[in-house]
């Protein structure tokens, strides 16, 4: 996986408050005196202070093996070379999906948080997701995967659980086309190397593949189409992406040793790739889940995941940093059902003119001033605009970053996450949430209706130019601000 060295330590979240790991980390020395196939890996250094050897797999993976079985009463191995999961680092994903799901920013449809289901893409011989989130959770779970040690490990470490067998099934992806019609077919990976460290298979040994995505360049077996059987719905799914173009870039980090073959960690085109053609998926299979997510290794790969998911018209996206160590990772999460809170109607989100009556105008007050609160308005988020005070109305032309500004200031002054279109959180995105439109320009005037009343009416004035919804939610900022402002 990725790393990306963190510039300034402390300063950026760390480990999910619900993580387990949180508050101590894993205790080596208890561990140690309590299983003694783990204390050969553990050394005391000169002030006394456990540790193990992360660049040494077999350390690694008996610490993964002490951690789940100690702390999550949960039985598994996995052979030599398979990627080893970092317990601490896994629970944080699953406990970002926790909270997605326990918010209302989408619709609930299944409001028994006890029966959750959820599809966990590329499970691995390691099957981390599923059987943390069965355990912490009883969450339900398909974990999917392609090769033949990753399906047959996954098997064997669910039956290894007896208590939460029944909440995972493991299912091969179909790799050949006939497979997806129903009939027999090898599995992707032909034979998996014992090794993969010594033996690096090319990708192209790899049996038929599906049709590519000319966006995309990804050219591997199906992902959720195919894979997601009809009548299937989920709340969720997750994936730790086969992150890298090549093995060569993955490289092998020298602190740690995680292993990871090159069918676990590499796939054309890396998690850019990847991730894009669960974009394409999520495209058509649209509410059959409700949350859609993935873990993100490259910042810049996040940067442009979003852009794609704007112009597939997804209605939200939210965006994590996961943190361990040196490592940085995000999460990316997006949906497309309605949203729960600020909605934006369709019907609102299209029109091109909106109005609102500002009534028990305290005295004090006259439309010059309603006028200048909205020229203020638009000021304090960098645009410039000037009223006119003949025709008490203030043009206005907002970019798609002045745009963001508005929509974000939203964000930061209610302190809740993204729930309406065209709205995202990104806990470290500079770039615009706004849809990627061109300006948005737009009128706002003030009437004079009976005394101690004013009608506010806002236009666009290129209808074509803007983004529905992202007027509306202006304009539903204006309101707020003038009523509260100026109504008694
Ligand atoms: C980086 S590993 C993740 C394993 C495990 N989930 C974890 O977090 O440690 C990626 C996994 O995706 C699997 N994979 C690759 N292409 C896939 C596809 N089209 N569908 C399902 N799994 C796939 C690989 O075999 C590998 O097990």
């Amino acid at each position: 996986m990725p790393s990306k060295k963190r510039k300034r330590r402390g300063e950026r979240p760390t480990i999910h408050p619900k993580n387990r790991y949180s508050d101590s980390p894993p205790d080596f020395s208890l561990l140690a005196s309590l299983y003694p196939s783990f204390k050969p890996f553990v050394f005391y250094t000169r002030d006394c202070r456990p540790r193990i050897d992360w660049t040494d797999f077999n350390a690694t993976r008996e610490l993964t093996r002490v951690l789940l079985l100690h702390d999550h009463g949960l039985n598994w191995w996995i052979p030599d070379g398979q990627l080893c999961p970092t317990v601490p680092n896994r629970s944080n994903y699953i406990h970002w999906i926790e909270d997605l799901l326990a918010s209302d920013i989408i619709t609930k449809i299944n409001t028994d948080l006890n029966n959750v289901r959820g599809f966990d893409i590329g499970t691995g011989a390691n099957c981390i997701y599923p059987l943390v989130g069965a355990s912490l959770l009883g969450w339900n779970f398909v974990g999917s995967d392609v090769t033949d040690v990753a399906l047959e490990w996954a098997e064997k470490n669910v039956k290894s659980n007896p208590h939460i067998s029944e909440l995972i099934e493991i299912r091969k992806v179909p790799c050949a086309e006939k497979d997806l019609s129903g009939q027999d077919s090898s599995n992707c990976d032909g034979e998996s190397s014992t090794n993969p460290l010594e033996e690096v298979k090319p990708l192209e040994s790899s049996p038929p593949m599906m049709a590519s995505s000319e966006d995309t360049n990804y050219l591997g077996p199906p992902i959720l189409l195919g894979v997601v059987k009809d009548g299937e719905k989920y709340d969720f799914c997750m994936c730790n992406p086969p992150f890298f173009e090549s093995m060569e870039e993955a490289g092998l980090n020298p602190r740690t040793s995680c292993g990871g073959t090159p069918e676990e960690m590499v796939c054309q085109g890396g998690e850019r790739a990847f991730i894009t053609r669960i974009i394409e998926d999520s495209v058509k299979l649209k509410q059959i889940f409700r949350w859609y997510t993935s873990m993100v290794g490259k910042k810049s790969n996040l940067k442009s995941l979003i852009s794609k998911l704007r112009d597939v018209g997804v209605t939200i996206v939210k965006t994590t940093e996961f943190v361990q160590g040196q490592t940085s990772r995000w999460g990316l999460a997006w949906s497309f059902m309605s949203p729960a809170k600020k909605m934006v109607f369709s019907a609102v989100a299209e029109k091109s003119s909106l109005s609102f009556m500002l009534e028990g105008l305290q005295r004090q007050y006259s439309a010059i001033h309603v006028l200048q609160a909205v020229e203020s308005f638009f000021q304090s988020a960098g645009v410039p605009c000037k009223s006119n005070a003949s025709s008490f109305t203030v043009d206005i032309t907002l970019s798609n970053e002045q745009c963001a500004v508005i929509l974000k200031n939203e964000i930061r002054d209610s302190n809740e996450a993204i729930g309406c279109q065209y709205r995202e959180e990104s806990s470290d995105i500079s770039s615009s949430s706004c849809p990627s439109v061109n300006d948005l320009s737009l009128r706002i005037a003030v009437f004079q209706q009976n005394p101690g009343s004013l009608l506010v009416s806002g236009s666009l004035q290129r209808r074509e130019s803007a983004a529905p919804g992202a007027f509306a939610l202006i304009f539903e900022q204006i309101e707020e601000l003038l009523k509260g402002k100026f109504c008694r």
